[in-house]
């Protein structure tokens, strides 16, 4: 239960002004699909969409083969979960859980299993009979969550349910609902989030939303090693990904670019997709970066430094109109403000571009 398929699917509001487009997605039963991108991309309409709390313009969302685009909320058998948690302030936890079943006339002992069930995984027990003002930012969540789970939906939609929490409790409830989604190995859950760290740690694939469209799906190790475009490059990953403008020199076991800045970057990239000559651009991830011995991908001043504790991040001087560079190396390295460093990068990790699409993907 629960494959969801979405062909074409649009949104434009109003007749005129278009939203989303093109959206073609099969999500797989069990999964936990994160959606990502920059704020006002549509993620949270994408999610109303599927929740059939916004219509679909175009295209056709189907739930286990059947079209659902007319289908009402309630007979989608999906619950959604909000970033305002909406619980009934004058109602107990308990309350709160069952309301639901209630108005679905549920008997009185389906009620009591439901709600037990859902707050033993919720770990709500010693609050039932607590009203919301009595919990925590977290606990008031997880009892959000809980109101869901006692209907037993095949699909949960969760829209950046944790951005109201501090950050103590925010990692907490991620780790919860990371085991809740475990303890139901069969539901399918979307997550949207604009959280790095929620949608690495979190998703089975992310899907990364961008220009209306999606820009890659992928697990988040595809996502991270092999963006398909500069986009993605520089969406996935803090501090985002170096891009260094530059021009194949030599195509063979590895492709040699020579950057614009002088320096000389060797990439894995397979030599078939390279031809000499070819303008690109060059992606390195500043915690790939390491101390050059022979060439140097790039060479420059370090202007500041900042140490985190476990690593510190090096931004360079910045040169002509190029981005800056930034590196991040284990430990902690003040010393090398003002130094003249040469970094280059292992060629597996070395990304290369082409009109903004990823030559590992030609
Ligand atoms: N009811 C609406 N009428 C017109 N435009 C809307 C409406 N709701 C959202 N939008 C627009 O749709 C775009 C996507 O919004 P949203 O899905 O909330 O983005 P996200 O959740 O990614 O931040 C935004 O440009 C927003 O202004
Ligand atoms: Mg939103």
């Amino acid at each position: 239960m629960a494959n969801l398929k979405l062909t074409n699917v649009a949104k434009t509001y109003g007749g005129t002004v278009d939203v989303l487009k093109n959206i073609d997605l099969d999500i797989e039963q069990g999964e936990l699909i994160v959606f990502v991108g920059p704020s006002g991309c549509g993620k949270s309409t994408l999610l109303r969409m599927i929740a059939g709390l916004e219509s679909i313009t175009g295209g056709t969302l189907e739930i286990d083969g059947q079209v659902v685009n007319d289908v009402p909320p309630a007979q989608r058998g999906i619950a959604m979960v909000f970033q305002s948690y909406a619980l009934y302030p004058h109602m107990t936890v308990r309350d709160n859980m069952s309301f639901a079943l209630k108005l679905a006339k549920k008997s009185p002992e389906e009620i009591d299993a439901a709600v037990a069930k859902a707050s033993r995984i919720l770990q709500l027990e010693p609050y039932l009979d607590r009203l919301p003002k009595a919990l925590s930012g977290g606990q008031r969540q997880r009892v959000a969550i809980g109101r869901s789970i006692v209907r037993e939906p095949k699909v949960f939609l969760f829209d950046e349910p944790l951005s109201n929490l501090d950050a103590a409790l925010r990692v907490a409830t991620r780790i919860e609902i990371a085991q809740l989604k475990e303890s139901m190995p069969d539901r399918t859950m979307i997550y949207v989030t604009h959280d790095q760290v929620e949608a690495m740690t979190l998703a089975t694939r992310i899907v990364v939303l961008a220009n209306k469209g999606i820009a890659q799906v992928g697990t988040p190790l595809e996502l991270y090693e092999r963006p398909e475009n500069e986009f993605v490059a520089q969406f996935i990953g803090s501090p985002a990904m170096n891009l260094l403008p530059g021009e194949i020199v030599e195509t063979g076991e590895e492709t040699v670019i020579r950057l614009n800045s002088g320096g000389m970057a060797r990439s894995a990239v397979p030599t078939q997709t390279a031809d000499k000559g070819l303008k690109v651009n060059v992606g390195v991830r500043p915690e790939d970066m390491v101390e050059a011995t022979g060439d140097a991908l790039f060479e420059g001043v370090v202007d500041y430094t900042e140490a985190l504790g476990e690593v510190t991040i090096l931004y360079f001087e910045k040169t002509g109109d190029a981005d800056q560079f930034l590196a991040k190396l284990p430990g902690i390295h003040n010393e090398m403000r003002g130094r003249t460093v040469r970094m280059t990068a292992d060629p597996s990790k070395v990304q290369v571009f082409a009109n903004g699409k990823s030559l590992y993907y030609r």
